[in-house]
């Protein structure tokens, strides 16, 4: 028996998704016990059998249902300390742990999972109290600026991948140059980031460059790409001196 074993509750997990699925397997690496629920797996009538003995209850299921499912099963869970992944909502019903992570299908390796900060709410639950068992580094921010916290995690993030998403495809669909060859591109710009943010950017709007910076949006209009209105914002925002003809 690891040692995690002996330090940590038992936690009962709801949901089969992404982050429930993950979550599981970081906690199985690191031999903390859990029991895991899902609609799909067992029916209702099974959730008080399934989370037997387990004194926090992980709702790691959709942001828009998290208080209706508690509110439906009141009475099998009252008296354990509920929790929920989400970044952005807040509720009386349960205490939060969000995840700065994206997890998609591929699993990680314990390395991986060991590194993700927990975000909590701050005068809550600490982060070590929720989870004693497990190394991840914690912070806490204010209920009322979480939002805004997720909107930022919303915008690097989910953001990101939509514009790389669309890259990809149409690099491919218009120019025939395929995923693997803009790959090197890619790992460059994520390299930029992670060693010096503050010389990352480079092209038009580093340079300020206002012809070429018409032109992109002169073209994107010309394609009917309604990415024009993202690239026109970027300039808006980053450029404001910038007359976009
Ligand atoms: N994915 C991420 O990168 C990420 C990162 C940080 C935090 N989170 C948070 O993690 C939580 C789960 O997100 P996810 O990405 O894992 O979502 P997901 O992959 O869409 O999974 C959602 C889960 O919720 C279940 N569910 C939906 N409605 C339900 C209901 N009425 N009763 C019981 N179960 C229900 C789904 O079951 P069915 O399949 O039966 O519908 C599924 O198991 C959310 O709070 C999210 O904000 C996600």
């Amino acid at each position: 028996m690891s040692q995690h074993t002996t330090l940590s509750p038992v936690y009962g997990i709801v949901g089969d998704g992404r982050v429930a699925t993950h979550f599981a397997h970081y906690l199985s690496l690191l031999a903390v016990p859990f029991r895991q629920w899902s609609r799909r797996r067992a029916p209702e009538s099974k959730l008080a059998e399934v989370i037997d003995g387990c004194q926090i209850v992980l709702l790691l299921i959709r942001d828009g249902v998290i208080e209706d499912f508690v509110r439906e099963h009141a009475s099998t869970l009252r008296n354990r300390r509920l929790v929920h992944f989400s970044g952005s909502l807040v509720s009386k019903f349960a205490e939060s742990a969000h995840p700065l992570m994206t997890f998609a299908e591929r699993l990680g390796d314990l390395a991986f999972y060991r590194r993700i900060p927990f975000v909590v709410e701050e005068g809550r639950t600490r982060f070590a109290e929720i989870f004693p068992g497990l190394p991840n580094p914690s912070y806490a921010v204010p209920a009322d600026r979480k939002a805004h916290y997720h909107s930022l995690c919303v915008m690097s993030g989910n953001f990101t991948t939509l514009l790389w998403t669309k890259f990809f495809a149409e690099l491919e669909s218009c120019f025939g140059i395929t995923r693997d060859a803009a790959i090197p591109y890619l790992e460059a710009i994520t390299s930029n980031l992670v060693h010096s943010p503050e010389s990352a950017l480079t092209g038009p709007i580093a340079r300020r460059d206002l012809g070429t910076l018409n032109a992109n949006l002169a073209a994107l209009r010309a394609a009917n790409d309604p990415y024009e209105k993202i690239y026109q914002a970027f300039v808006e925002v980053h450029v404001p001196e910038a007359e976009i003809l």
